[in-house]
This record gives structure tokens, sequence and C-alpha cells, in this order.
């Protein structure tokens, strides 16, 4: 009995010293300069956490948890080790996981414990096992229509909104009945299926463009269930991880809406993405003036203040080392060159800011887009690589457009913007930008990467 209650209290300390760590690990990650220190926080505290409920007195059998373990570190190991600009998909894999996981738990605590389950546990197991099972069903489809696997458009038909609230209202009423009745077994799958179904259809009418945004609220819906799970099997750790999920998640999801200034209703229901042939049609009537490598080194060399846009386009080509060079290069020949960041340039939130740190730009050089827009009618060179919706002045002056109110780096103010691309194609919102098409606009149509190099090459710098 001692020994029991022993181990019992080894198993809360362990806990305890997870959620500090989780927490910490939130707090850190919030700024590049400890993001690293964050990381290991939060892998230490799920080390802990697993080993401690590795201890329970209950488990009799450590086969098939060893074998899921294998299994687990197999599927984990490939997919931490996906490219960056694929890391939002692989994201919604790991929450589609983390949610079917949570129903699988909560359908056994149900037929276990039926028809003696308390109105409360009733209620949250429910509630674990909705978002859980939509939760699985909406990340799978997120990451099908990230990975291109589905189609990126949103599909809408008349009446979507009310069928898919029919839907989840038909889910949350089986919910009820279970509370009252949770001896009904019988209902108890389509409590499962409805939220399924549910799932696949939220996601159906929400354009390509806006998957990161859900993605992040699938993931406040996957700690939300993983909460409720907390409670169901009586667990504190993961009532702390899981709210810390939730609430984490939902303030990314607002953060990513604001920043498109776009309502979270409108990201939800809005259809965004689907109007965008009209706007890429006018495209081809206007010309645009294009720049060599050499000539583009001359105008940054003779430059007092660059700054540099990066976007989604330097991620693709992995350009960040030769920015690096670029970097070094101007710097070495007194001009000043600092980064613009956008808060949604690039594909997920921080994407930007990460990539530049591994390539060791001093973070001192990186503006946040409040900071720097006021300093672009100053600047002498724009120099935007990968980027375009980040940039689009439309979205200040074109009411019409569909980014239209979505806050933008003003480079359209600089004396000269030089614009690094392959082609005139779109970017992810899919419209022109009429930025390309400015007086004191020079495109560079190249990859990223090669043409970089090619200006480090002109200024006589990298390796
Ligand atoms: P985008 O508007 O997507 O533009 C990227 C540009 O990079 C494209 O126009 C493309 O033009 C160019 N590009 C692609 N591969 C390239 C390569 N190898 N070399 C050179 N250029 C290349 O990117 P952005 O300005 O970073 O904006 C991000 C978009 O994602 C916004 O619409 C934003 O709302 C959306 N979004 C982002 C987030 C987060 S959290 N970051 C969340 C939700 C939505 P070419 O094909 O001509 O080369």
């Amino acid at each position: 009995m001692n020994n029991l209650a022993g181990s019992q209290t080894i198993i809360e300390v362990i806990y305890l010293i997870a959620s500090a760590l989780f927490i910490l690990s939130l707090r850190w990650m919030s700024s590049p300069a400890t993001a690293r220190r964050g990381v290991w926080a939060g892998e230490i505290g799920m080390v802990l956490a697993i080993g401690g409920t590795l201890l329970h007195e209950g488990i009799v059998d450590y086969t098939w948890i060893a074998i899921a373990l294998v299994l687990g570190t197999l599927i984990g190991i490939p997919l931490g080790m996906v490219q960056m600009t694929a890391v939002p998909q692989r994201t919604a894999l790991s929450h589609a996981a983390g949610a079917l996981c949570v129903t699988l738990v909560g359908t056994a605590e149900f037929y276990l414990r039926s028809p003696d389950v308390p109105a409360f546990t009733m209620a949250v197991l429910s509630m674990e096992v909705i978002l859980g099972a939509l939760t699985f069903t909406g990340s799978l489809m997120a990451a099908g229509k990230l990975q291109e696997v589905l189609p990126q458009r949103p599909i809408t038909y008349k009446g979507q909104n009310i069928v898919n609230l029919g839907f989840l209202a038909i889910a949350i009423a089986i919910a009820v009945y279970l509370v009252m009745h949770p001896g009904a077994k019988q209902v108890f799958p389509f409590m499962v299926g409805i939220p399924l179904v549910f799932g696949v259809l939220m996601i159906i009418p929400i354009g390509g463009a806006d998957m990161p945004t859900v993605i992040s609220l699938l993931n406040s819906y996957a700690g939300l269930s993983a909460a409720a799970m907390g409670f169901v099997v009586g667990s504190k750790l993961l009532i702390i991880a899981g709210a810390l999920d939730g609430s984490s998640g939902f303030i990314l999801s607002v953060i990513m809406s604001k920043a498109m200034n776009r309502s979270f209703t409108n990201v939800l229901f809005g259809a965004f993405g689907q109007v965008q042939a009209s706007a890429t049609g006018k495209a081809e009537e206007k010309t645009v003036r294009s720049a060599t490598a050499e000539e583009a080194a001359g105008i940054l060399a003779a430059a007092n203040k660059v700054v540099v846009v990066p976007g989604y386009g330097m991620a693709v080509a992995q350009a960040q080392h030769k920015v690096r060079e670029m970097f070094d290069a101007l710097t070495k020949r007194g001009v000043d060159v600092r980064f613009a960041i956008h808060p949604v340039a690039g594909r997920m939130p921080g994407h930007m800011n990460v990539l530049l740190a591994e390539a060791d730009i001093p973070y001192d050089r990186l503006m946040e887009m409040d900071e720097i827009n006021g300093d672009f009618p100053q600047t002498d060179v724009a120099l935007v690589i990968g980027a375009n919706d980040v940039t689009n002045p439309a979205a200040r002056t074109d009411q019409s457009s569909p980014i239209f109110g979505m806050p933008i780096l003003d480079v359209d103010k600089a004396r000269t913007v030089m614009v690094i691309k392959r082609s005139m194609n779109p970017g992810f919102a899919g419209i022109d930008n009429p930025l390309y098409y400015l007086d004191q606009t020079l495109m560079l149509f190249g990859d990223a990467k090669s043409f970089v190099s090619d200006i480090v090459k002109e200024l006589g710098g990298g390796h």
C-alpha cells in the first residue's frame, strides 16, 4: 500500500514538472532568442509525461505499449524530417493523429463505463468525442488541401452553412440525450460518425489559402478535446496541456486572421479564394521592366538603405543562406540592409524569422511590419525575394480586391523596387499585383536562390 502511494506521489511530481515545462516552453517560444530553449523544454516535458504515465500501477503488460512506441517512432521520425514549407500539412497530420487517439479513448471509456456515467463526465466525454472526431477528418482534409492532393478551391453550394451547422446541431443533440440517458449505447456511434462527416464538410468550402489559419484552429480543437479527455480519465496533466494547446491555437488563429484583415467567420464561412480569374487575366496586357543580376547588383551597391522583403518563394528556393551572403557583401560595402517581416509571409507564423535565423542573420536587422512601414519612403531599394501578396498595394487601394484591407508592407513607397520571382504568376491569394507595373519597379526573373547567388557573385562576395 505504501509502495503504491509512493509511486503515485512520484508520478504526480513528474507530471507537475512536465506541466511547468509546457508552460515555460510556450513562454520561451514567443521570442526567437529563446525559442530553441522553448523547444527543448517542450520535448523534455513530453518525455517526462510519457515516462510518468508508464509508471502507472494499472499497467500490467508493456507489450502493446512497446509496439505502439516503436510504431509511433517509426512514423514520427520521417514526419519530423519534411521540408520546412511542408510543416503546416505535417502539423495537420499530427493533429489528426492526436484527435483520433482522443476519440478512441473517449469511445473506449464510454463502453467501459456505460450505463454508470455521471452527467458531468458524460458531458465532457461527449465534447471530447465530438471535437476529436471533427478534428480528425478536418485535419486530414486540411493536410490534403495543402499538399494539393485535394482541390485547393473552395467547393460551395447553396445552403451549405445551414447543412453543416445542422450536422453539428444533431451531434450536440445526441450528446444531450446521452447525458440524460448514459445507457443508450446504440446512439453513441452516431455521436462519433456525424462529427466525422462534419469535419469533411467544414473544410470543403474553405480555400487552400486559409488552411494555415484553419490548421491553427483545429490545433485549438484538438487541445480542447484533450483537456476534456483529462476530465474523463482524471488526468490533471492532460487538462493543463490540452488547455495550453487549445488557447494558444486559438490565439494564433486570431493573430493570423487579424494580419490578413479578415474576421474569423469570414475565414471559416467566406469561401475565400473563389473569385480570382478576372484579376489574374489583367496581367498579360500590361508591361513590366526587368533587369539582370549584374544591373541589380549595381543598383544595390549604389544604395545607402536597402530593405529586403522575404516571402514564400525564398522558403521554396531555400535561398536564405545566399541571402545571408548578399547581406554580408552589401554590409561590407557600407550599405544599411534590413529585413521587413510580414506576419503572414510564407505559409506559417514566424516562417521568415526561422529561415533567416537559420542563416544567422542578426535579429536586430529583422523589422516587424509596423516598425518598418514608415521607413519605405526613405528607402533606396526594396528588394522583394519571393514575396507577393504581402506587398500587394491593391490591399490598400482597390476596394474590389479580395485582399482589400489586409495590412501590407508598403514597398511601393521605396525609390526603387526590385522583385525576384520566376514569372508573372500570382501568389497564394491568386491575384495580380499592381506593384510589378509601377515605374520604379524592376522584375528580376529567376529562381530566388540562383538569382541571389548571381547578385552575390557580381558583388564579389560569397564562397
Ligand atoms: P505569396 O503571395 O504566396 O507569393 C510567393 C511568390 O513566390 C509567388 O508569387 C511565386 O512567384 C514566388 N516563388 C515561388 N517559388 C519561387 C522560387 N523558387 N524562386 C523565386 N520566387 C518564387 O507569398 P507571400 O507574399 O509570402 O504571402 C503569403 C501568402 O500566404 C499570403 O496570401 C497569406 O495571406 C497566405 N497565408 C499565410 C499564412 C502564414 S501564417 N504565413 C497563413 C495563412 C495564409 P513565381 O511563381 O512567379 O515564382
